[in-house]
């Protein structure tokens, strides 16, 4: 028989089928669940799947029926209708998913500032028949606010949004300028925006209490072109017209993002008047349009640092008219304005002098606090806590393994959803790898300890008889070696930053850890496998998604945009791969 893989996005799944398999049978095969609401008759179209790379069989007349040209140019199929033929990569989009993966959204509880850039302004426009800039005017001048230009703002016709003859208006201002004309007691919006390599999450914010109005993530429709940064880049060179299509997925996931944050909340797009886009270097410059050639290549220099505030519109999204979007500052090519936003929110839980913040991602950000001094790395952790690299790693969806526990002879586990079994996710892994090491039944180097041929290549976790894909859930002997290449690459880095501040680890009075896997990581685990300096459990705060609580401040404070900006510019950026002793460093701490 001739097996062939098939790669699942944005699931970050890997299956083996036979060549000539349905799609939809593929993908069930693999334990997911898609819309087919016809159960593969080829009648309701739902089952739409994007082919990404690779070979499928030829369109069938049933799929020339029920999609557009368009949709057949853009590589869009029906998975009751596509068999594939050689290893391939399709892209399930979140239509077509029956269950959602989990997405961490949930930031910090953050104090409200008193130093908001938008403000509000109530005018009883003066009575007569001049237009409403000119009433306005008059009634500014009255109010001895005479230096307001009202004809900048934009008079707002959001739906649902109603002027009253002889009410006040709402005008809003940004730094004292008029931005959005509103009816009277229209709340001020604005929208803070993580854009993760593999998560988007966004949060409506009102503006004038601070409240948190909707929040939601999604996937970022950019994992097609490349699971990491250094892959999209290297797509936007190979492709002519690459960097347009990249920034135009991000952006309209975003502006469907917020669509769905404000009927959630029950106001326009329209009336979001300020966007805060947090990302790392590479995401921030595809988002904002700017070339990303030089982030490809060492020394990875970002075209811009320095904090950006441009039209809204002019990076394609449809938000108020004159509304601005605002970039932070990047601090180098690999630590990015996410990881400053997420150093803004975590001093906010901090009263502590000497301080790790470690941002766990594919890359991982380590900043280190001493003295005054702030020393910053970027660790190239790579996609295993996500999930991939793993024989059977997976994302946070629903059936993966996000918690082992080795009893005797018992494996005990945890799915997400506690759906039946598919694959394993990063959390999964760490417990897995460090349950193992506990009971020695894998020795420092990651190597298994068994007599047995057989359990030295790999542990079973799940039997097939109960998994939800009728196939072993496994650990293997290279999956345990990836989860050492990726701790090892952030030990190695905090040690180095300690190195360089010239203090030992216990000198650290607190370790705060962000990012969604942060959040999941079993601290013990992680403890266990050596990944972070041995310290007592209650110097670790897990913050969740900082950089996104981080967006929030930096929407509704305009000191925040000041303290960024410094944070930025007093950073030492220490480059790992250039640092003497990185390599012994490194070896070191791949031991479990
Ligand atoms: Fe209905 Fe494919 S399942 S068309």
């Amino acid at each position: 028989e001739n097996q062939i893989r098939i790669d699942l996005e944005p699931l970050g799944l890997r299956i083996a089928v036979e060549a000539g398999t349905a799609l939809i049978e593929a993908i069930r095969q693999a334990g997911v669940e898609i819309n087919a609401v016809c159960n593969g008759n080829g009648t309701c179209g739902a089952c739409q799947v994007r082919l990404i790379q690779g070979a499928l069989s030829p369109l069938t007349s049933i799929e020339t029926g029920l999609l557009t040209p368009g949709e057949q140019t853009a590589g869009i199929r029906l998975a009751c209708q596509a068999r594939a033929l050689d290893d391939c990569r399709v892209e399930i989009p979140p239509e077509t998913l029956a269950t959602r993966q989990r997405l961490q959204v949930e930031g910090l509880r953050l104090p409200f500032r008193e130093d908001p850039l938008i403000t509000a302004l109530d005018v009883t426009p003066a009575d007569g028949n001049a237009p409403l800039s000119e009433r306005l005017r008059s009634a500014l001048r009255h109010m001895d606010r005479a230096e307001v230009d009202p004809s900048t703002a934009w008079i707002s016709d959001a739906d649902g949004l109603k002027f009253q003859d002889g009410e006040p208006v709402r005008l809003a201002l940004r730094r004292g300028e008029g931005l959005a004309i509103l009816p009277a007691g229209a709340p001020l919006i604005g929208a803070a925006v993580d854009m993760g390599t593999t998560k988007l999450a966004a949060y409506l914010v009102d503006l004038t209490s601070g409240e948190v109005l909707a929040r939601g993530g999604i996937l970022n429709p950019q994992i097609a072109y490349g699971e990491d940064v250094i892959n999209r880049i290297a797509y936007t060179l190979l492709h002519p017209g690459g960097l347009e299509l990249l920034q135009t997925r991000l952006i309209d996931a975003v502006q469907g993002l917020l669509a769905d944050l404000c009927s959630q909340a029950a106001v326009s797009p329209r009336q979001i008047l300020d966007v805060v886009l947090v990302g790392n270097t590479a995401i921030h410059h595809l988002a904002a349009g700017l070339p990303v050639e030089s982030l490809g290549t060492a020394p990875y220099l970002p075209a811009v640092t320095e904090p950006l505030e441009i039209p809204a519109r002019q990076i394609g999204l449809s938000i108020a008219p004159n509304a601005n979007g605002y970039f932070p500052p990047n601090i180098a090519g690999f630590v990015g304005a996410d990881h400053v936003a997420m150093l803004l929110a975590a001093r906010e839980v901090t009263s502590s002098s000497t301080v790790l913040a470690i941002d766990i991602g594919t890359n991982t950000e380590v900043s280190l606090f001493h003295a005054g001094q702030h020393y910053c790395c970027s660790c190239a952790s790579g996609p295993a806590f996500e999930g991939a690299h793993i024989h059977q790693g997976m994302r946070a969806a629903p059936g993966a393994i996000e918690r082992v526990r080795l009893e005797g002879d018992r494996v005990w586990v945890q799915t997400v959803g506690n759906a039946p079994a598919v694959g394993i996710c990063g959390s999964g892994v760490l417990d897995a790898v460090a349950e193992l090491r506990r009971q020695e039944r894998i020795d420092s180097r990651g190597v298994f300890t068994s007599s047995s041929e057989k359990a030295r290549r790999a542990f079973i976790l799940v039997p097939a008889g109960q998994s939800g894909n009728r196939a072993d859930i496994v650990l293997t002997r290279k999956d345990i070696n990836e989860i050492q290449l990726a701790k090892g690459a952030i030990r190695s880095g905090i040690d180095i930053l300690l190195e360089t501040a010239g203090i030992p680890a216990d000198r650290v009075d607190q370790i705060i850890i962000a990012g969604a896997f942060g959040t999941y990581l079993n601290l013990e685990s992680a403890l266990r496998i050596g990944m972070f300096p041995a310290l007592p459990l209650q110097r670790f705060t897990q913050v969740g998604n900082a950089a996104g609580a981080g967006a929030c401040l930096l929407l509704a404070s305009a000191s925040a945009r000041q303290s960024a900006r410094e944070i930025a510019s007093k950073a030492h950026y220490v480059e790992l791969t250039t640092y003497a002793g990185y390599v012994d460093h490194f070896s070191r701490a791949l031991s479990l």
